[in-house]
């Protein structure tokens, strides 16, 4: 960690404890956050991306375990161990000092409730007075590139491009210092998608916040990210500056990601990635991505690869990387 370490996520795992199995979603998790900054999470359906950023907010829900690590939010109040912190406390940092845009979000503004009530509620709920709400709705509304009338509306007379905005305007309406985006333009065309990724980027250095931008497409956070976490299997596989991971990839399934993307500049092939990510809930012996890899050798069927640092400030999880 770094002066400027507003979140710092240490050794974190993650299990769902079902009846008959255990799927262990996140294992040993280690990364930091800093300010203003914006850190890309990648990685394919499964790989335990959401779970980990719901434990940045304690809002892992039954069956989810913590099995071990902590997240720790540096803080206007000082430091605190976001884990262990109480409903009162919960209160106070969700939405005012960690705010995220659900995966599915735009499904989930309340269908009967006018824009501006829903937005009221939250601003009242966290401190807001009653005569600043209506000042702070239209304030929001514009930061998300919406016009006001739009506070009058019911969700289903708004665009998908349009309610996202609105998610948006709700997640910044408690002036969060983080803003986690799980997915947040996966469901939009890809105009429009890019529309919400240049407000985001806007609104994250107009109002100096750090952003977790969280996705499986790794071509859309190539430009957007400062540093890049790449998931595997519940693990990081990969992490380091964002230049470093697009420009030098090491862990063979940044690659095989960063080549399965399609280039309008140049004509290059388009590879898919084989096979399927391992089951969570058998135990992985060896490296997760040993089946799919080609680059497996002896090793990365017993050894499980450890985090190595391959050039300062950057990590890969491959035997191929260190002894
Ligand atoms: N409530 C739950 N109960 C049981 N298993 C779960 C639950 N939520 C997630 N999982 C499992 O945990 C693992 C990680 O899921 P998670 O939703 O965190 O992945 P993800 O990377 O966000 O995927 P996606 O890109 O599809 O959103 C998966 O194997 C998933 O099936
Ligand atoms: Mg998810």
């Amino acid at each position: 960690m770094t002066t400027s370490t507003i979140m710092e996520v240490v050794d974190l795992s993650v299990d769902y404890v079902l009846p008959d199995r255990t799927i262990k979603a996140v294992s040993h998790v280690s990364l930091d956050v800093n300010k203003g900054e914006v850190i890309g999470i990648v990685g394919e359906s499964g790989s335990g991306k959401s779970t980990l950023a719901m434990t940045f907010l304690k809002l892992l829900e039954y069956p989810g375990k913590i099995k071990g690590g902590k997240v720790v939010y540096y803080g206007s109040e000082g430091k605190s161990d976001v884990l262990k912190m109480k409903p009162s406390a919960l209160r106070k940092y969700r939405w005012k000092e960690v705010s995220m845009i659900f995966q599915s979000a735009m499904n989930s503004l309340n269908p009967v409730m006018r824009i501006e009530d829903q937005m009221g509620d939250v601003m009242v709920e966290h401190g807001y007075k009653e005569d600043e709400v209506d000042e702070r709705i239209d304030y929001m509304l514009q930061l998300a590139g919406l016009t006001k009338n739009v506070r009058k509306s019911f969700p289903h007379e708004l665009s998908g491009g349009m309610k996202q905005r609105v998610n948006i305007a709700l997640a910044l309406s408690c002036d969060p210092k983080i803003l986690i985006a799980d997915e947040a333009t996966t469901a939009l065309d890809v105009v429009v998608q890019r529309q919400i990724l240049t407000r985001l980027l806007k609104l994250k250095d107009d109002l100096s916040i750090s952003l977790i931008f969280i996705t499986h497409d790794i071509s859309l956070v190539a430009n957007i990210a400062d540093k890049v976490n790449v998931m595997y299997a519940g693990k990081i596989a990969e992490s380091g500056p964002s230049n470093e991971i697009f420009d030098s990839p090491q862990h063979p399934y940044t690659k095989a990601l960063l080549a399965s993307i399609p280039s309008l500049e140049q004509e290059k092939s388009v590879k898919g990635i084989r096979g399927t990510p391992p089951d969570l809930s058998e135990e992985i012996k060896g490296c997760p991505f040993k089946d799919r890899c080609d680059s497996v050798f002896d090793r990365c069927k017993n050894e499980v690869p450890e985090l190595k640092m391959v050039s300062q400030g950057h990590y890969a999880a491959c035997h191929l990387y260190g002894r």
